[in-house]
């Protein structure tokens, strides 16, 4: 088949102004609510955006493990890629695709480490094995094999056979402070329901609608 010859209606509902929350993190709360009722699958999942510092942008899914109104928290390797380009450029994008509803969620932010009391409470309720798994990868460096690799999983898991896994220095979160949402629901006729909620230095939200 050809891929131009791909294409299918948006359908399944619009967005008006009216149906709309003040305030983009109870929209986002409740969109996310019924992408887990609808049977989204990993509907926390979400690309993350960042740029390094000579400007060369990059993306990798993430898991969304805790939002409040201080914003958005995913776990990772602080000596990845990921993070080492978030130390140089704390600006990143996260998109949330939740197709399956015809619907994207686009947020722009900052990413700030988060405490490592908060990174703690979240390690220790990981399965063991993913809490060696975080001591067994050094996560965006090169390995030499998959052998290699197990091996240090297996040589950290013998380490700390007796007790808990301690927390590693180089692991915890970020959260994304946001500064700017895009709602998008899609529309027959590629004629889509977006509307942006700005960050305005009042700290209030400023809500528009924008073209498909
Ligand atoms: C569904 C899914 C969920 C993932 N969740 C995470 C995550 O929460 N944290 C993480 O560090 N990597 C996660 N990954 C792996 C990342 O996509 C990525 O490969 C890894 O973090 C290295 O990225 P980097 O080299 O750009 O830093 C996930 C991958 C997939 C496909």
């Amino acid at each position: 088949m050809k891929l131009e010859d791909i294409r299918r209606e948006y359908l399944a509902g619009g967005l008006r102004r009216n149906n709309l929350q003040d305030d983009p993190l109870q929209q986002f709360e409740q969109w996310m609510q019924q992408a887990i009722a609808a049977g989204v699958p990993d509907p926390t999942a979400f690309t993350l955006a960042t740029v390094s510092a000579e400007g060369k942008p990059s993306q990798r899914i993430v898991l969304l493990k805790h939002l409040d109104e201080r914003g958005f928290v995913f776990f990772t390797n602080y000596s990845s890629k990921k993070a080492q380009e978030i130390e140089q450029n704390a600006q990143v994008c996260l998109h949330f695709p939740w197709q399956m509803m015809e619907r994207q969620v686009e947020i722009e932010g900052l990413a700030k480490r988060i405490s490592t009391a908060e990174s703690l409470k979240y390690f220790i309720s990981r399965p063991r094995d993913s809490q060696v798994a975080a001591w067994a990868s050094h996560q965006s460096h090169r390995i030499s094999s998959r052998k290699a690799l197990m091996m240090q999983f297996s040589s950290i898991k013998d380490k700390f056979a007796k007790g808990e896994v301690p927390l590693p220095d180089f692991w915890g979160g970020y959260r994304i402070e946001p500064q700017c949402f895009e709602f998008w629901q899609g529309g027959g006729s590629r004629l889509h329901d977006r509307f942006q909620y700005s960050l305005l230095s009042n700290g209030a939200w400023q809500i528009e609608r924008l073209a498909p």
